[in-house]
């Protein structure tokens, strides 16, 4: 079945949007971001006591990252608020970072209206759009980040700048970014569309998974946002569902769920996000399970991080996510970019 995507005309005949450019260019893309995060202009602010990152969908996946990045590094209390409302916890000495590629989402826009109110410090990372328009009129700091992409695209847009943000607030020593976009180029090397389906681990995840259900797995901490983004580029890209769980907790509740699978288990198939600088009982948790599942007849694929630093292990899982989720597109016979659903209910709520 995956032999298709080996066929040379056959990306263009379906992504005609060009998706398959974004992607490709992803380790460039990491290196345009730092540099905007490195060279954002902001206040000396002091004394922060935490951090709020508000922002949905393909804007927030970059504060879940950083989040998760820094959770066992990063002492003041920090969060990512995707909703309409900014929780209790954020207060008046809080950094809030509120992220929009448009500009021009509600939940967005609602949530820094919140933070204005409660007088926060606020930073603004935007193509522009309503959200440009406040940053210029409440004199707020503006990281103006490059239009052209479909927002779930310009991850490193999002991610970087947040992470510089916090490096110049709260020093958090060495981010060690210096090999990442090389790693990254040479991921790209190994799933870019000239590899044959033999060689290339992204098209035969997709082939594995296409016409399936896909549970991903991964575990709290880096990883967590990791396997959110793979279910949100499979969603978006492929148009295909997915879910994603975390161990240890999993295994307090939902493997007894597989016992019986709820219809579900023939069509399933279980994706391991798996890396190294997990707690080693998670790791032997993750083996012990996957038997389980292999005994009940799912079928499950460990995917290894790689790369040297924590981040570099981080976006070689995201990287390969996002051509998983391009092939499978093309194996479904489905234009990656087109988010219909989304625009269509963005018009209906814009209405009222
Ligand atoms: C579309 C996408 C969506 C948007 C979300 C919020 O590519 O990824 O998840 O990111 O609807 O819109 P923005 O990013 O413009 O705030």
């Amino acid at each position: 079945m995956t032999d298709v995507l080996d066929k040379p005309s056959f990306p263009g005949e379906v992504d005609r949007s060009g998706m398959m450019d974004h992607i490709l260019g992803f380790p460039e893309q990491v290196e345009e971001a730092i540099e905007i995060g490195r060279d954002a202009q902001l206040p000396p602010w002091k004394g922060l006591k935490g951090v709020a990152i508000l922002g949905m969908g393909g804007s927030a996946i970059g504060g879940d990252l950083v989040r998760g990045n820094l959770s066992a590094s990063f002492k003041p209390p920090i969060g990512v608020v995707r909703d309409y409302t900014l929780p209790f916890w954020v207060e008046r000495d809080f950094l809030v970072i509120a992220s929009s590629y448009s500009g021009n989402t509600e939940e967005t826009l609602s949530s820094y209206q919140e933070a204005l109110f409660r007088g926060t410090k606020i930073i603004i990372i935007t193509t522009g759009g309503r959200l440009g328009e406040l940053a210029s009129k409440d004199g707020f700091p503006w990281i103006r980040i490059p239009s052209g992409f479909p927002p779930r695209a310009a991850l490193a847009y999002s991610f970087f700048p947040i992470l510089l943000c916090l490096q110049r607030f709260f020093g958090l020593g060495d981010l060690q970014l210096n090999g990442l976009a090389d790693h990254l180029r040479s991921l790209r090397e190994e799933y870019r569309p000239q590899i044959p389906t033999q060689g290339n681990l992204a098209k035969v995840v997709a082939g594995k998974i296409a016409g399936r259900l896909p549970i991903i797995y991964s575990a709290p901490g880096p990883f967590e946002a990791v396997g959110i983004r793979w279910r949100g580029q499979l969603a978006e890209n492929a148009k295909t569902l997915s879910f994603t769980s975390l161990f240890p907790e999993l295994n307090h509740n939902e493997i007894v769920g597989w016992e019986l699978g709820g219809g579900v288990k023939e069509k399933a198939i279980s994706i391991f996000l798996q890396d190294s600088g997990y707690h080693p009982r998670i790791i032997f948790r993750m083996e012990l399970t996957a038997g389980m599942m292999e005994k009940d007849g799912v079928e499950v694929l460990r995917l290894e991080s790689s790369g040297k630093s924590l981040l570099e292990r981080v976006f070689s899982l995201i990287h390969l996510g996002d051509w998983v989720s391009w092939y499978l597109a093309l194996l479904e016979g489905v234009d990656p970019t087109p988010v219909e659903r989304i625009d269509w209910l963005k018009g209906e709520l814009a209405k009222l």
